[in-house]
């Protein structure tokens, strides 16, 4: 028989945490997968173009790779998916898609890999632990690559906190936005980073949603990224002014996200900011409330 598990959209890096921490998001693809005479696939879904009906799919290839590494052959699957997730847009479709297939043919074959190897395997095929991780895991974590092993943490999001995400009309390859970056950065952006990604952990893990806007700033990889998503800065410089706790490029981009308390949304205009800043560079933006 065959398993069907549902895995959530993530964003990456929240700011300063570049490749370290991630966020699951209220936002999700579902993945089924039986044994089958012949490998078939059902691709549903307003993101799938594109995306190979062979055996060149990744899931198709992941699955595989969970079977050799158990040491049990199934050669041929049949394999559905449906998505919510855009592609190529910073919110984890890739990670979701590799956590739900391993996590998948796990399942399929009687859990003989623990949800620690499947996050090295994971992490390996990604290159970088913070979009997996969430996916795999859910909430805030906040995890370490050491080039073959991952470890995390998770942290409960405050309950108050909700996500406000634009994503624009256009794609943005993770690899053009990682080869914009600089291979090396001063010290004082160093200590920048850490001081921000240390404090802004520590208020999500204590709730003090008041320290996340002064924690939430990088100049790591978004000062880089900027010219990628005409409107960026702006709305990462005024989003606080809208209503905003803080905000940040999501993941390598191009959605860009806003943390919001629930609590304290009186006369925000949030939403018509976003667009309105996109908008003047002629870009079209879908909003969505998250959690
Ligand atoms: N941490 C990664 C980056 C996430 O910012 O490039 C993108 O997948």
């Amino acid at each position: 028989e065959g398993v069907r598990v549902k895995v959530p959209a993530s964003t990456a890096n929240l700011g300063p945490g570049f490749d370290t921490l991630g966020m699951a998001l209220s936002l999700y693809a579902w993945i089924e997968m039986k044994p089958s005479t012949e490998t078939v696939f059902h691709l549903y879904g307003d993101h799938m173009e594109g995306i190979p009906r062979d055996k060149s799919n990744l899931i198709y290839k992941v699955a595989q790779s969970v079977f050799r590494k158990a040491g049990v052959v199934v050669p041929e699957l049949e394999i559905s998916m449906y998505s919510d997730i855009p592609l190529t847009r910073g919110l984890g479709s890739s990670a979701s898609a590799i956590i739900g297939a391993l996590f998948a043919a796990n399942c399929l074959i009687g859990s003989p890999l623990s949800k620690t190897q499947l996050f090295d395997m994971a992490t390996a095929l990604e290159g970088h632990p913070d979009n997996v991780g969430a996916s795999l895991f859910g909430g805030i974590i906040t995890a370490v690559w050491d080039g073959s092993h991952a470890e995390y943490l998770r942290i409960e999001p405050p309950s108050d906190m909700e996500v406000l995400v634009a994503i624009p009309d256009f794609q943005l390859s993770t690899s053009k936005a990682r080869n914009i970056l600089p291979e090396s950065v001063s010290l004082d952006d160093a200590v920048y980073n850490v001081s921000r990604t240390s404090l802004l952990t520590a208020a999500l893990a204590s709730g003090r949603m008041d320290l996340i806007s002064f924690a939430m700033r990088d100049r790591l990889h978004q000062p880089y990224r900027a010219s990628l998503i005409p409107g960026m800065t702006r709305i990462l410089k005024e989003a606080t002014e809208h209503g905003a706790l803080g905000a940040a490029l999501s993941g390598a981009g191009p959605t860009l996200l806003a943390l919001v308390d629930r609590r304290n949304q009186d006369g925000v205009d949030l939403e018509r900011f976003l667009l309105d800043v996109l908008g003047e560079q002629g870009i079209s933006a879908k909003l969505l409330w998250l959690k």
